[in-house]
């Protein structure tokens, strides 16, 4: 990996952090942003920008970077900085904030990059089905499953599938529509043997162009119909089908997410970054490492994540062992407005961390990268025009 470390003054001393024989570290000394020049990230994977105030003009770093050189991760050096912002910066195109350049913060940063640089480099259809799990109740797995599915549907011809399995009582259509979808789970499963691609696309609930959703079972008393083997002939058609499975899993703890595990190229554990679902993701993880279950493909899933998470996610990820596939911002107002509206968050707060991030997840999922405007270069416009 390529490192390049920009200093408002020359710093005290090189940072060390682990670094192997492939791995290269530059640090150079830039008084003022004015006028960042942007092949620095060009020529990088990871810029830091140490010593500099959380201004326009850091801001305005952030963005001519990321307009020239998307691949590069930008990295503010802020201690502490406060919640919004935090937002602001990433929304400018901060991959990540880092406290400072110690050997600790900058090793931990190194990792998620590197993380971010394995997955761009993954085949572009690499990943098509994907089973979101909670760590514990209420941690968002529906809400993020809801989005990530509209956002991918988004991106040119990505037909995609939205798939409720959190049984017995799933309520994943809440997050996407407000019109009550003719059939459900138990229906589609009824029709499996002569389920083809046509008569999935006719039983399932057209949410907009590209996204169909089937819900689970309506009634508790339909749910014994929900049979694994027929549920993973459901997800065979179905990946064959749409480029991309979305599947809420609940709990990923009932019989029928466990026997379907294996089906999917990338399990998330979606998780509240405290002490409590940390409890609960290490209990659910030995309880699939006990059962024999492959957990290599499983990544978290960061959610509702603030300034001073209870528990830093990195340290979260670390004590299970798992890599950070997302960091998803605390969206109340664009959540629950969506919940009343019935349509993504995506659409009630387009400007919000939670949706910027959940777009480039589906841009990274999807290859299919849309030229996004921030909200600094909106104001920027906004302000000329005025
Ligand atoms: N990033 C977020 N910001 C704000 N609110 C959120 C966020 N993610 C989820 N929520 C809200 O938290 C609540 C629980 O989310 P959700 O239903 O997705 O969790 P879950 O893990 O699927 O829960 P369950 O165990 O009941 O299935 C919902 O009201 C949801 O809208
Ligand atoms: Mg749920």
């Amino acid at each position: 990996m390529r490192i390049s470390i920009v200093s408002s003054t020359p710093l005290a001393a090189t940072p060390a952090p682990g670094l192997t024989a492939d791995d290269s570290l530059r640090c150079q000394v830039l008084a003022d942003l004015i006028g960042f020049p942007p092949e620095i990230a060009r020529d990088a994977d990871l810029v830091l920008l140490s010593g500099y105030r959380a201004d326009g003009r850091l801001l305005a770093a952030l963005e001519s970077c990321n307009a020239s050189a998307p691949q590069c991760a930008v990295v503010p050096v802020l201690a502490a900085p406060p919640a919004d912002q935090v937002v602001q910066l990433m929304q400018a195109g901060a991959a990540d904030i880092v406290g400072s350049l110690g050997v600790a913060d900058l090793n931990a940063l190194i990792g998620r990059v590197r993380e971010r640089l394995r997955r761009a480099s993954l085949p572009a259809d690499a990943v098509r089905t994907i089973g979101l799990i909670s760590a514990k109740g209420g941690d968002g797995a529906t809400c993020i499953a809801a989005n990530l599915a509209a956002a991918l549907s988004r991106c040119p011809g990505t037909r995609v599938m939205a798939l409720d399995l959190s049984l017995p009582f799933g309520d994943l259509e809440i997050h996407l529509t407000s019109e009550q979808p003719h059939h459900d789970l138990a229906d589609v499963l009824a029709q499996i043997d002569r389920l083809d691609a046509t008569l999935l696309d006719t039983l399932s609930h057209p949410v907009g162009e590209q996204l169909r959703l089937i819900t689970s079972p309506a009634e508790f008393g339909r749910f014994i119909e929900v049979k694994p083997p027929l549920v993973g002939r459901l997800l065979t058609l179905a990946s064959q089908s749409y480029r991309f499975v979305i599947v809420d899993l609940g709990s990923g703890t009932d019989p029928v997410s466990l026997s379907l595990l294996g089906h999917f190229d990338q399990l998330l554990l979606v998780a509240t970054p405290d002490i409590a679902s940390l409890r609960r993701a290490a209990k659910v993880l030995r309880m699939w490492q006990g059962m024999g279950r492959d957990t290599s493909r499983v990544g978290l899933v960061a959610n509702r994540v603030t300034a001073n998470p209870e528990v830093p996610v990195t340290r979260f990820a670390a004590t299970l062992g798992l890599p950070v596939l997302r960091e998803i911002a605390e969206e109340s107002e664009g959540v629950s407005q969506s919940l009343l509206e019935g349509v993504p968050v995506l659409v009630t707060a387009p400007a919000s961390a939670f949706s910027r991030a959940i777009r480039h997840w589906a841009a990274d999922l999807s290859g299919i990268h849309p030229v996004e405007e921030s909200l600094w270069s909106s104001f920027k416009q906004l302000w000329r025009a005025a």
